[in-house]
This record gives C-alpha cells, sequence and structure tokens, in this order.
C-alpha cells in the first residue's frame, strides 16, 4: 500500500459494498422459502469444501437491522444485496409469497433510515429447484419466468429500489455452474452451455422491461470480467488468448450493447429467435463490474476440448483464494471496454472488488487485515487512473461487507471488511471497515 493520500473522486461517486443472499441469509426454509438448487447442491456429498451449507450462513435474515447498522456505521451510500427468487416464488412461479416479499421491504426501509441506497440484484444464481427440474436456464421458458419474478419484486419495491440488476455474473453461472460442474446445478456441459448465456440474457432482457414498468429506477446487469495475460507469444497463444476473450468478456457484453453474439464463438443459430437481440440490447443505465483477477491463457495441448489453456499468473502476490493480486488488470479491463464500445458503453460501476484472506481475531479480539487494505487501494487507484484516461465510473462495490459463505469454498474463505464468527455470529469490524470509511469515504 502506498502512503500517498487517495485521489479524490467526484462529488456524488457512490461507495458502497455488496453481498448475495445465499451467502448471507441463512433461514432456509423460513416464511414459506423454497429450495433453490444451490441448496440442494451444498446439500450433496462432497460439493463444498468443507462439507458446509448455506442453511444458516450469517443468518442475516434474522440480523438484518444490525447489519444495517454496520451499513450506516461504515458511511457507505449505497448497499447491493440480492433477493432470493425462493422466498419470493417457492417453486418458481405464479404468486408472490408475501412473506417473502415483506423480508425485502423491512430490509429495504432499514436501509433508507440508515442514510444508504438499495441496490438490488435479482438473481445471484439461487435458481428455485422447481425451476431447475424444468430445465431451468437451459429451458427459454425460464426466461419469461424470470421476467414475471422481477414483475413482482418492482410492483412491491420499485418505488425505493435506487438501481436494478436482473443478473449477477451470468457468464459465472454459466461455465462454473453448467459448463464445469463447480457450481450449482452442477452440469458439465462445456460449451453446450451456451443455451444458459441465451436464455440468461433473455431473461435480463425482459426483466428490464418489466423493471421500468414499475418506475423509474435506474437498471444495471453485473458482468464478470478478466482480462486476459497471454503466458506465451505464439500465433496459437494469441489464438487462444482471443478465444478465451471471447468467451469470458465478450459473450454477454456484446449482445447486451447491441453487437449480437461474437461470432467465432458459434453459439448454434437455432437458439436465437427473432426479436432476441433487440430484446437483449434494451439500452442500460450502467454496466456493473465484478473484477477480481485477470486470467492467464496459452494455447491448449493438442485434443483438449478447449481452445485455451487457464495457466496460474506468476510475479503477482496471491490472495487466500490464490487469485493473483493485479489492480492494473482492473485498470486495463476499463480501458478495454472503453476502447471496444465507445460511445455504446453506458457509465461504469465497478458492482464487485474484493479478496479472501484468512483473518482472526488477535488476543484483544481485533481482527487486522492489512492485505486487504493494500488490495482496496490499488484497486481503487486502478479505477482512478482508468477514469483519468477517461472512463466514465460511477461508482464502486467492495465484496463483502461480512464474510459469508463462498459457494463451493464453504466458510473457507473470507472475504468480509466484518469478520463474522460463524459459531456465534458475532460481527468484528476488521482494519479495513476503518480504513474504507476514514480514508476513502469520509476523507
Ligand atoms: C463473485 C460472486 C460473489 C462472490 C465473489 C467472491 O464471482 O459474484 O458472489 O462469490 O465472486
Amino acid at each position: 500500500m502506498t502512503t500517498t493520500p487517495m485521489p479524490e473522486f467526484p462529488a456524488g461517486f457512490r461507495w458502497g459494498v455488496a453481498t448475495s443472499a445465499y451467502q448471507i441469509e441463512g433461514a432456509a426454509t423460513t416464511d414459506g422459502r423454497g429450495r433453490s438448487i444451490w441448496d440442494t447442491f451444498a446439500h450433496t456429498a462432497g460439493r463444498i469444501a468443507d462439507g458446509s451449507t448455506g442453511d444458516e450462513a450469517c443468518d442475516h435474515y434474522h440480523r438484518y437491522a444490525e447489519d444495517a447498522a454496520l451499513l450506516a456505521g461504515l458511511g457507505v451510500s449505497a448497499y447491493r444485496f440480492s433477493i432470493a427468487w425462493p422466498r419470493i416464488q417457492p417453486d418458481g412461479t405464479g404468486p408472490a409469497n408475501p412473506a417473502g416479499l415483506d423480508f425485502y421491504d423491512r430490509l429495504v426501509d432499514a436501509l433508507l433510515d440508515a442514510g444508504v441506497d438499495p441496490v438490488a440484484t435479482l438473481f445471484h444464481w439461487d435458481l428455485p429447484q422447481a425451476l431447475e427440474d424444468a430445465g431451468g436456464w437451459l429451458h427459454r421458458d425460464t426466461a419469461a419466468r424470470f421476467a414475471e419474478y422481477a414483475d413482482l419484486v418492482a410492483a412491491r419495491l420499485g418505488d425505493r429500489v435506487k438501481l436494478w440488476i436482473p443478473l449477477n455474473e451470468p457468464f459465472i453461472h454459466m461455465s462454473l455452474g453448467h459448463g464445469m460442474g463447480v457450481h450449482a446445478p452442477g452440469r458439465m456441459l462445456l460449451f453446450d452451455a451456451f443455451p444458459v448465456a441465451h436464455h440468461q440474457l433473455l431473461g435480463h432482457g425482459l426483466a428490464v422491461a418489466a423493471l421500468r414498468a414499475h418506475g423509474t429506477a435506474p437498471v444495471a446487469i453485473a458482468n464478470n470480467y478478466s482480462p486476459v495475460r497471454l503466458a506465451g507469444d505464439t500465433d496459437a497463444d494469441r489464438a487462444a488468448g482471443a478465444a478465451y476473450h471471447a468467451l469470458h468478456n465478450r459473450l454477454f457484453t456484446d449482445p447486451l450493447l447491441g453487437l449480437g453474439y461474437p461470432e467465432e464463438l458459434g453459439l448454434d443459430p437455432a437458439l436465437v429467435r427473432d426479436g432476441d437481440l433487440d430484446v437483449i440490447a434494451a439500452p442500460l443505465d450502467a454496466l456493473g463490474v465484478n473484477y477480481y483477477n485477470p486470467t492467464g491463457i496459452r494455447a491448449a495441448e493438442e485434443g483438449s476440448p478447449l481452445p485455451f489453456e487457464i495457466v496460474p499468473l506468476t510475479g503477482y502476490p496471491r490472495t487466500a483464494f490464490d487469485w493473483p493480486v493485479a489492480p492494473d488488470g482492473l485498470r486495463d479491463l476499463l480501458l478495454g471496454l472503453h476502447d471496444t464500445y465507445g460511445d455504446a458503453l453506458p457509465p461504469i460501476q465497478i458492482t464487485e472488488s474484493g479478496c479472501a484472506y484468512h483473518d482472526g481475531p488477535d488476543g484483544q479480539g481485533r481482527v487486522d487485515d492489512p492485505e486487504r487494505i493494500a488490495y482496496l487501494d490499488g484497486h481503487i487507484r486502478a479505477v482512478r487512473e482508468a477514469m483519468d484516461a477517461g472512463v466514465e465510473v460511477t461508482g464502486y462495490f467492495v465484496w463483502s461487507l461480512l464474510d459469508n459463505w463462498e459457494w463451493a469454498e464453504g466458510f473457507t474463505k473470507r472475504f468480509g471488511l466484518v469478520h463474522v464468527d460463524y459459531a456465534t455470529q458475532r460481527r468484528t469490524p476488521k482494519s479495513s471497515y476503518a480504513w474504507f470509511r476514514d480514508r476513502v469515504i469520509r476523507r
């Protein structure tokens, strides 16, 4: 970390933190919540590193008021949370479960009372299991179901939510959930997972229309991006890099911004019906960028089922997830989006940025996390550099407010500005919490 003061950001720049429902809420069967694909997956032996589930997680469902107070104490102007579809429609269709909507109603009001803008994600990967049983995102009908769910949520919360994010990281949900079997629902389809891309995007576009019908709040999407770092300089390495870039960084963004699907990915044209691309390219008010690290790529071995090979990047510090710490990747990514999409690019908000370390309390009960401070310091400066070079960035959300249940990694990865003791649910702000408040937000 450098000791130079943090550069200035424009007045009104949105500093926030982010979470998602299954990772923090717990209360898995409370108030009529249905089962999601993550309940099923987490309860399947061998899927989660420490054998844990999100049944209790951070018990945020019952402790949301305490968590809203932590947000107020942090001084953020916005909080990005996700709504659990199976709380609203336990089986993914039909009328809303009033108790499910009531919970988010209480949460949104608690945020507004705390002076924090509610930013709501509608789908952070917890598809109702009943919809999965009917084909899930491989099935076109799920897109229409998603828009109905968006309509129910917006009818109740549309007067108070300040930014809607229909989808979180459709690329990760497609690739890890349906391509590689690492996330729920655990399918291993490789490139046969492309229908999951198209149907999520179609669902997104239909949901944008449903949300706009209920108010004037802006609408975005939160995409995961990872700039490619070539680990070789042959033509084959460069072709592999371009293939990975098309898959990870362009598959979702090109059609969202009106360019259609990257041709080189060879999506089955029968998937895309007349009018779909117009629905998907519905204008967005912001582009959410989730960034964690760049990806090392080289040419694949003969006979590989993939047109690239992912290789570990050397020469960077690493997080507890073994991800390289590379703030320059965030700057390059933002500059790349600006160069590639030009005037078609909406203003960007960094909707997730953060890191896992093995944080724990010392003898005095303090949780010191200097690596997280260094990580955030570097990444926030990288955003400023991109802004200086002409990229419009209007917000930055740290992942995450709380240590939480990190998907296939269970409780083994701590991403929070606030430490959570899972045995007692005690929350302890880490030193990064005070740093973010004093050095970044309230300067
Ligand atoms: C992102 C997810 C988020 C969290 C972070 C570490 O891909 O959107 O839920 O798991 O990674």
